[in-house]
């Protein structure tokens, strides 16, 4: 049987962090042992958002990429790539901007919810409203059978595979239909107990120094029902059990269950064990991290080189998608042998 193609992407948005970590990344490194995987950062999807200051998205790119590598993601085993440096992602976004109904678009839950949460940024934009079919040609591009994504994705996922079912009905049997592989992930909430998300600054990022990481975890929300230390905590409900949960060995995370419940333990000292746990299970890839930003020239030859990998999929799919299309032209000529 021919081996599944695994394909996900993450927007240049600059340094990852646990939420990141956890949700996705992790999930990656232990997929790229058993897939033949493809990685990619989305510089041009970054640019759906952003697109009146443009100076930083070259720079995240490569943060991106130095948290990814210093997390476990393998260039040896993984196609990492960048989108921009794979121009076939616009020519085959372009084709299937042609074959999307705008109905479909409109549709998309994220679609008016992202409207409404952005409101600082005017996102009545073509290319915004086109972002799903950018995925979808990013998906599609390399015929990926399988895309780990988180499930705020479902709704895009679940439009391309009507772009894809309209792509083949019309054309031919080009793409497989690509599936959303849900992993299960833990909840990881921010310093403040919400989702931990970079528009909401509650982070802990991979590049974090211990001494921030002390400082983000003074400032964590803790069981808002234990208001004294002589207080019995509930660890089920409060921020800092979850991430022990994540980065502490069991004996610890018992301990701290056992003494929290029991008020034994209170909240500014659980706080200093977590961080000193957190420390210690950042401190290799943050100095991995650091070395790998030290020399930029080399990150953005690592790209280079999985973004040819990358192209030659790429290249291969859209000869398939041009002839169904009939668009290739050379098949016009008398003798086909002689095409260039
Ligand atoms: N939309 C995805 C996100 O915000 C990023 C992305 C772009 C993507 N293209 C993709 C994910 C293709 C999977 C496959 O997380």
């Amino acid at each position: 049987m021919r081996e599944k193609v695994v394909l996900s992407g993450m927007r240049s948005t600059g340094k990852m962090h646990l939420g990141n970590y956890f949700g996705a990344i992790k999930n990656w490194v232990d997929l790229q042992e058993k897939y033949r995987s493809y990685y990619f950062i989305a510089d041009w999807h970054a640019l759906t958002t952003d697109y009146d200051d443009t100076t930083q998205v070259a720079e995240n790119s490569l943060e991106v990429l130095a948290d990814w590598l210093a997390a476990g993601l393998d260039p040896e085993r993984s196609v990492i790539f960048l989108q921009s440096f794979v121009p076939e992602h616009a020519e085959l976004h372009l084709l299937l901007s042609m074959i999307t109904p705008l109905g479909w678009l409109e549709r998309v839950p994220t679609y008016k919810e992202q409207i409404r949460e952005l409101k600082k940024r005017d996102l009545s934009t073509y290319g915004f409203l086109g972002y799903p079919v950018l995925q979808t040609a990013d998906i599609l591009l390399y015929r990926a059978d399988f895309v780990p994504v988180g499930e705020d994705q479902a709704s895009h996922l679940e439009l391309s595979r009507e772009i894809t079912r309209r792509f083949n009905n019309n054309y031919g049997d080009v793409f497989p239909e690509p599936k959303a592989l849900f992993t299960p992930t833990p909840r990881v909430p921010g310093l403040d107990g919400r989702k931990m998300s970079k528009s909401y600054g509650n982070t802990i990022d991979i590049a974090d120094s211990p001494e921030v990481i002390r400082a983000k975890c003074q400032t964590m929300f803790t069981d808002p029902t234990r208001v004294r230390r002589s207080d019995p905590g509930h660890p089920e409900t409060c921020n800092l059990f979850a991430f022990h949960k994540l980065v502490s060995p069991p004996e610890l995370r018992d301990r701290v269950e056992r003494e929290c419940r029991l008020a034994q333990i209170g909240c500014v000292d659980d706080k200093k064990l977590l961080a000193d746990r957190l420390i210690a299970f950042l401190e290799p890839m943050r100095l991995r991290r650091e070395e790998l930003m030290a020399d930029k020239g080399e990150l953005l030859n690592i790209l280079r080189k999985g973004s040819d990998r990358a192209r030659e999929r790429a290249s291969e799919t859209m000869r398939r998608v041009r002839s169904e299309m009939t668009l290739d032209y050379d098949y016009l000529r008398a003798d086909p042998l002689e095409a260039t």
